[in-house]
């Protein structure tokens, strides 16, 4: 019998490099840091080991360690002292998103800046964008002009991409036009266009204090059922001009990461959220997985789906393994 001889590729560890064909650098890398106005806190968040809310003036001590582990891009969200119905503090040029880009680029310039902008850190009522006090429901047009304002605020701070991760249709166009007015026709727009109302998001929740005071995000989030939505909201934000595209979650969503791969030539990005990472840090401290495997395991199968960059929690450890050279 006659049959093919696939483990030749797999004889020893020089034959599998040379044939290995995903590979994941610190360059893909994107980390998430929650800054809390209130000085003096170094606060770990309880459902996410590791990761914590961190007051402006202790900040400057991560962003080194991130820097000099080789992180080039992060992300902020911010904890406000005060919010408000309509979420003043996200649009305010002191606010503390645009405090702490302002300070992450005077100290390195050359770490890109990436603005999630969005209300719900900001609003007392936890939505994305302002109440419809009729229907209870987000109103998406009287949402757009705040997240426009968001937008160009955080770009006249210094940010280098803007991340709308509100879900409010037409957020693209709308942000497009308020930063080309404002003279920011070189920031991109990295749209989280393709998020799913998912429950993965529950420990981001306690970390930036943003959860909905009452029903929940499913009028303007994704149906996770749902394939062909995704595909619709990639068409609009294509059209709206979008530079990349994020998927979120991650894990769960790894075959629309590769549609959307196999459907755009922009680059596209998988965020790796907040449950993905308490998961995996719960299982490894209970010492029932190895997280360095897993953990890079997690990080190649979303590469390996289409992903070119990955927003995640895990970027500093990610660094530490890369600098051991076995991947
Ligand atoms: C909204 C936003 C959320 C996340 C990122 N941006 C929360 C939400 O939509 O409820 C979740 C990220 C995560 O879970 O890690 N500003």
């Amino acid at each position: 019998m006659k049959f093919d001889r696939h483990r030749r590729l797999r004889s020893s560890q020089a034959m599998r490099n040379m044939v290995k064909e995903t590979y994941l650098h610190k360059e893909d890398l994107i980390y998430p840091i929650f800054v809390i106005e209130k000085d003096d806190i170094k606060k770990e968040i309880s459902s996410m080991p590791g990761i914590y809310q961190i007051s402006l003036n202790l900040l400057e001590e991560e962003l080194k360690e991130a820097y000099d582990l080789g992180i080039r891009g992060v992300m902020f969200f911010g904890i406000p002292n005060e919010k408000d119905a309509c979420g003043t503090g996200a649009f305010i040029d002191d606010g503390i998103i645009q405090k702490a880009t302002k300070l992450a680029k005077s100290k390195y310039p050359d770490l890109l800046v990436v603005a999630d902008t969005c209300l719900c850190e900001y609003t007392d009522h936890g939505h994305c964008g302002v109440i419809d006090e009729e229907t209870k429901d987000v109103d998406n047009d009287k949402s757009l002009p705040l997240l426009i304002k968001t937008a160009i605020s955080q770009a006249r701070a210094g940010a280098d991409i803007i991340a709308p991760s509100n879900m409010m249709d037409g957020f693209v166009a709308e942000i497009r036009e308020g930063l080309d007015d404002a003279g920011f026709i070189n920031i991109p727009i990295m749209s989280y266009g393709i998020k799913y109302a998912s429950s993965f998001y529950g420990p981001f929740r306690e970390a930036a204090e943003g959860a909905p005071s009452f029903g929940d995000r499913k009028t303007y989030q994704m149906d996770p059922s749902n394939r062909l939505e995704a595909f619709r909201e990639l068409e609009s934000d294509l059209n709206e001009g979008c530079d990349m595209m994020i998927v979120k979650p991650a894990l769960s969503y790894l075959d629309i990461i590769r549609d959307v791969r196999n459907n755009t030539n922009i680059p596209v990005v998988a965020y790796n959220v907040s449950g993905e990472y308490s998961m995996t840090k719960a299982a490894a401290l209970n010492g029932w997985i190895d997280e360095e495997k897993i953990v890079m395991e997690q990080m190649i199968s979303m590469k390996r789906a289409g992903a070119d960059m990955i927003i995640t929690y895990f970027s500093k450890d990610i660094c530490r393994y890369l600098d051991k050279g076995a991947y």
